[in-house]
């Protein structure tokens, strides 16, 4: 089926068949990168602005590495090097910098909405980085890729998702392609760290197999991977709150007896304690592998979105 998105910011207006184009089209380009001369002229003639406001290593470095490998011209550009602490507005940067003719903004930004409001002004294609504790639709792809390398299938799974998963954006997307794929979710949480109840209630609308507990060692008994995500810090709204839930939950070789056999175990990265390093040392810990798989997966995101890869 063809792709027709110029837009990767609303992951709900993406299909199981435009994932599965997604995916695809990533297997081709590990294909590429498995060559020495690793690059491929796609976006030869295309210039993306990758605009980080927002501290980032994974997904900034493999945007980055993704153009260069499509020979794309890129700019960097965000953070305190810009006008904007002279007080410039979003808009007249971004009309600014869309009078370059340039081809695509890749965005992340420590608040929600920008991405959309962006791609209202620019008339160029937008992808989501990351918008605060909104979304983060690449990382929620590159999870999908990971997850059928690892099990051999994306469907017919049950999936826990541990952690921070009221300001966890990674959970907030991957929930949505998780349901869409047909995967049952445990959402295993602190009482403070809840899945926000909007979503749970949307994907619930949807037809989505959700149980929600704190019984971590159970959900762990009964799931065929778990995702982790870290503790996040730099949303809560002050320290005193952040210190009741830091160290609520660690992955570790004691708590790993409890699990399923073969369990698969995610994190989006950064992590800080939420898994303990004896893990990775664990068969069935991909989360290095996960991030490895990023670059595959942009460079087709970015050839899609484009027009350039049909
Ligand atoms: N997973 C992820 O978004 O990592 P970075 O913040 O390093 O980009």
């Amino acid at each position: 089926m063809a792709f027709n998105h110029k837009h990767l910011i609303d992951i709900t207006e993406y299909s199981a068949d435009d994932i599965m184009t997604i995916l695809e089209t990533a297997k081709n380009f590990k294909q590429v990168n498995e060559r020495r001369i690793k690059k491929v002229p796609t976006l030869k003639g295309f210039t993306v602005v990758n605009m980080f406001n927002e501290p980032s290593t994974r997904t900034r470095s493999s945007f980055e590495i993704a153009e260069k490998r499509l020979s794309a011209d890129s700019l960097n550009f965000g953070g305190s090097s810009t006008a904007t602490v002279k007080g410039e507005s979003l808009v007249d940067t971004v009309k600014t910098l869309c009078s370059y003719k340039i081809d695509c903004i890749v965005v992340r930004d420590r608040w929600a909405g920008v991405p959309r409001k962006i791609a209202d002004v620019s008339g160029v294609s937008v992808i989501d980085a990351g918008d605060g504790k909104h979304q983060h639709p690449t990382q929620a792809l590159l999870d999908i890729y990971t997850i059928r390398k690892e099990k051999g299938h994306i469907g017919g799974q049950t999936i826990t998702f541990l952690g921070d998963l009221k300001y966890g954006r990674t959970v907030h997307s991957l929930g949505y392609f998780m349901q869409q794929l047909g995967n049952k979710m445990i959402f295993a949480s602190p009482d403070e760290l809840k899945m926000p109840e909007e979503i749970t209630a949307e994907l619930r609308a949807k037809g989505a197999d959700i149980t929600e507990t704190d019984d971590v060692k159970a959900a762990l008994a009964v799931s065929d991977l778990v995702y982790v995500t870290r503790v996040q810090r730099e949303r809560f709204p002050d320290e005193e709150s952040y210190n009741r839930c830091k160290g609520s939950y660690i992955v570790n070789n004691e708590l790993l007896k409890a699990a399923k056999k073969d369990i698969t175990i995610l994190h989006p990265l950064p992590r800080v304690d939420e898994i303990a390093t004896e893990v990775d040392s664990y068969a069935g810990a991909a989360y290095f592998r996960q991030a490895h798989n990023g670059m595959y997966l942009r460079m087709a995101l970015l050839g899609l979105i484009t027009g350039r890869v049909q």
